[in-house]
């Protein structure tokens, strides 16, 4: 029944706006197929080559997945096979009815062969993460772009919607995140203070200075950088988060997206100071908010650390590295990606990166754990090498 809101109470306006709010996510969930949880077992994978159905092993590296109805599509970075002069092609879109079996729908999001494209050939677009906006009916894709010839020093989100989720995306636009817009968790004398840019990096003055915002005052004007990236959507409230490693990867930022996912809000926090987190994937679990990442040692794999919050926009705290068993200090060879939630099903995704041949980079596929006082860990599975 639809009311006209200006007949009803406060309290009923309340209540009403709440009901709807939760028929939208209702809806969300139906169309991102609520259903197949049930039927769906996720498939274990330890870093063995994956073929999908044309045999080929599957170049989707630093990804997500979304399922749609009855069907998962798994986003990642499409690889060049190493080659001289093989370039990363885009964002390739692979579908699967069970989470098993995979077939390349092509690149949602290709690099252009246009030389004035932001997104030309020979850029890098790195852990792209799809997700299906309630309010516009589109799939939003954000990834973390570098422009070609400039290494890492772009520092830039890109962002790509579609109608459909195999796309092709249409590319947006590219930015640095929140220009000339402060931290909500920044005090303001923080913003204003002259902070020497002399101060040696690792020394205690310049971790102080780290901590106090020195590389978000300096990018204010310009907007912050963002690198390592991962979008979450909140189950709970319907609410997305643009989460990157920012402030030259020293420091976490998470950005709130408005209702179309598209855009930031402005409502942004820093976390975690000078603790260099990359690889960010955040899921909600007994209604807390954990997020693993890793530390930054380029390819080369370190340990994992674990964080957890009552409230995505809250404060965080740093628990012990959440793996289990051989190579839980190298976070088994690999390097996180996403949490996929499915039921009550929960799997960590990792890539094992192999910098020679980026394309053949291995999946790791490692279901999360809960522990007696409902903290996730994740084990090496005991039946595998
Ligand atoms: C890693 C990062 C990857 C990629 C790589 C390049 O630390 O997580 O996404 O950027 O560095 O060296």
């Amino acid at each position: 029944m639809i009311r006209d809101a200006r007949l009803m109470p406060m309290k009923a306006i309340g209540r009403f706006i709440r009901y709807s709010r939760l028929l939208v996510l209702a809806a969300a969930a139906a169309l991102c197929g609520a259903g197949a949880d049930a039927e769906v077992s996720i498939p274990t994978f330890t870093g063995e080559t994956l073929p999908d159905t044309d045999g080929r092993h599957i170049n989707a590296h630093g990804g997500n997945i979304l399922l749609v109805g009855d069907t998962f599509y798994w986003y990642g970075e499409y690889r060049g096979d190493g080659t001289p002069g093989s370039y990363q092609q885009g964002v390739a879109c692979y579908s699967s009815p069970d989470l098993r079996d995979w077939t390349f729908r092509g690149l949602a999001l290709e690099a252009s062969a246009d030389t004035a494209s932001l997104i030309r050939r020979g850029c890098i677009m790195e852990r792209p993460k799809v997700v299906y906006c309630p309010a516009t009916g589109r799939y939003v894709m954000w990834f973390h772009h570098e422009l070609k010839g400039r290494g890492y020093g772009a520092a830039m989100a890109g962002v790509a919607v579609s109608d459909t989720p195999e796309g092709p995306f249409e590319y947006r636009a590219s930015s640095r995140v929140n220009a000339g817009i402060a931290p909500l968790n920044m005090p303001s004398e923080n913003l204003l203070k002259a902070y020497s840019d002399t101060l040696e990096w690792w020394t205690p003055d310049w971790y102080a200075a780290v901590a106090d915002g020195m590389f978000a005052a300096r990018d204010l004007a310009g907007g912050q950088m963002a690198r390592d990236m991962t979008v979450f959507v909140d189950p709970a409230t319907g609410q997305a988060y643009h989460i990157y490693s920012s402030e030259e990867n020293l420091t976490l930022h998470i950005a709130e997206l408005d209702s179309t996912f598209e855009r930031h809000t402005g409502r942004y926090i820093r976390i975690f100071p000078g603790g260099h987190n990359e690889a960010p994937a955040i899921f909600r679990h007994g209604g807390k908010y954990w997020m693993i990442t890793s530390g930054c040692t380029g390819w080369d794999p370190n340990e994992a650390r674990l964080m957890c919050a009552d409230s995505v926009m809250g404060r965080w705290t740093q628990l012990p590295n959440p793996c289990r068993g051989p190579m839980a200090g190298t976070t088994f060879g690999g390097q996180g990606t996403y949490v996929f939630t499915l039921g009550d099903q929960y799997v960590f995704m990792a890539d094992r990166w192999n910098p020679k041949m980026l394309s053949d980079s291995r999946h790791l596929w490692l279901p999360v754990r809960f522990d007696e006082n409902d903290t996730p860990f994740i084990p090496w599975p005991e039946d595998r090498n």
